[in-house]
């Protein structure tokens, strides 16, 4: 295995963090970070907000490969400030794009099953995009822009993504639900969402598999069960011997939500388990990762 070169975007974040991790063990990593420090990898400051910053940052570190995992992801506040999600989703991924390109650098974009419009679910690769609010609409123009950039790229789309650790300032899915369910609160989580929930662990290693291997075109990355919100909430309880009767199911029309979301995003993720050694999780399994992530194998 060549050492690379690995520079990656959002390093203090849910996913980025993953990744930035599990590259250190073999790779150079330049981890960058915008507010949130990373934990791993040189620290390397970027603003995605400043494209000229941004070149510099890629003509400076000389990257083999980009790991492009900074987005805006907060959904309502990418409806409600269209211009920033613009801004950070789409012209920063171009710019960055375009300086791998410049580079060289091998391009992994990291994207989302919001590029669907939900009516039908289980998207594969090659389904039409049909974004229905602008989180989803700017991260498929950020796909697009990594296409039209010349560079060689990957495209690795995830769907809800858990992890063992706050990161950016935020809880995730999985660490919110347990939280409440452990301090015996009930939660209300939506029958009618189905989405295919993405270990971030998993996500990383399909990630770097496909960076090291030069895995070319649209991925889809994320965990191998189509389910409901709920259902995952209560295999989440089960799973972490606690109550499941207090996972109460709500529908999505009793949401008020700034943005409209998919009915079912969930992802088909056959062509990453046919044709990557590291492969998409089943539920049952991805929670049993995180257990062993969230008490370090001390788990009885
Ligand atoms: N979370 C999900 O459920 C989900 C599902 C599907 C796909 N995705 C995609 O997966 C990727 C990672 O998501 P995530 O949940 O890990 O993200 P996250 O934890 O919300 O972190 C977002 C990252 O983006 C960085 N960022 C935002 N604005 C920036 C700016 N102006 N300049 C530099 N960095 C900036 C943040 O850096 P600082 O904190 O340092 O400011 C942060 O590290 C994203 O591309 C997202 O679209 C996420």
């Amino acid at each position: 295995m060549v050492k690379m070169r690995v520079l990656v975007t959002g390093a203090g974040g849910l996913l980025g963090s993953a990744v930035a991790s599990l590259a250190s063990e073999k790779h150079e990593v330049f981890a960058a970070f915008n507010k949130h420090f990373p934990s791993c990898g040189r620290p390397v400051k970027l603003d995605l907000l400043d494209g000229e910053g941004t070149a510099a940052v890629v003509a400076k570190v000389r990257p083999d490969a980009i790991v492009h995992s900074a987005a805006l992801t907060d959904v309502d506040r990418c409806e409600g400030d269209r211009d920033l999600a613009e801004r950070v989703n789409h012209d920063a991924t171009k710019a960055l794009s375009e300086s791998a390109k410049r580079a060289g650098a091998f391009f992994l974009y990291v994207s989302t099953d919001y590029v669907f419009d939900g009516a039908r679910g289980m998207y594969r690769e090659e389904d039409q995009a049909n974004p229905i609010n602008l989180y989803g609409l700017t991260k498929l123009r950020g796909e697009q822009a990594v296409e039209a950039s010349g560079t060689e790229f990957c495209i690795a789309r995830g769907s809800v993504i858990y992890g063992a650790h706050p990161a950016a300032g935020k809880v995730n899915y999985a660490l919110w639900l347990l939280e409440n369910l452990r301090r015996g609160e009930h939660v209300r989580v939506l029958r009618d969402q189905h989405v295919s929930p993405t270990l971030n662990l998993s996500f990383a290693r399909m990630i770097l598999e496909a960076l090291e291997r030069r895995q070319t075109g649209i991925f889809h990355m994320a965990g191998a069960s189509r389910v409901s919100r709920y259902d995952f909430a209560v295999a989440l309880a089960d799973a972490f011997g606690l109550d499941s009767s207090l996972v109460e199911p709500v529908n999505m029309d009793e949401m008020r939500w700034v943005a409209k979301r998919p009915r079912d995003s969930s992802l088909d993720v056959s062509k990453a388990a046919s044709l990557l050694s590291e492969k998409p999780l089943l539920l049952p399994d991805a929670l049993l990762e995180l257990k062993h992530a969230l008490t370090g194998g001390n788990e009885s």
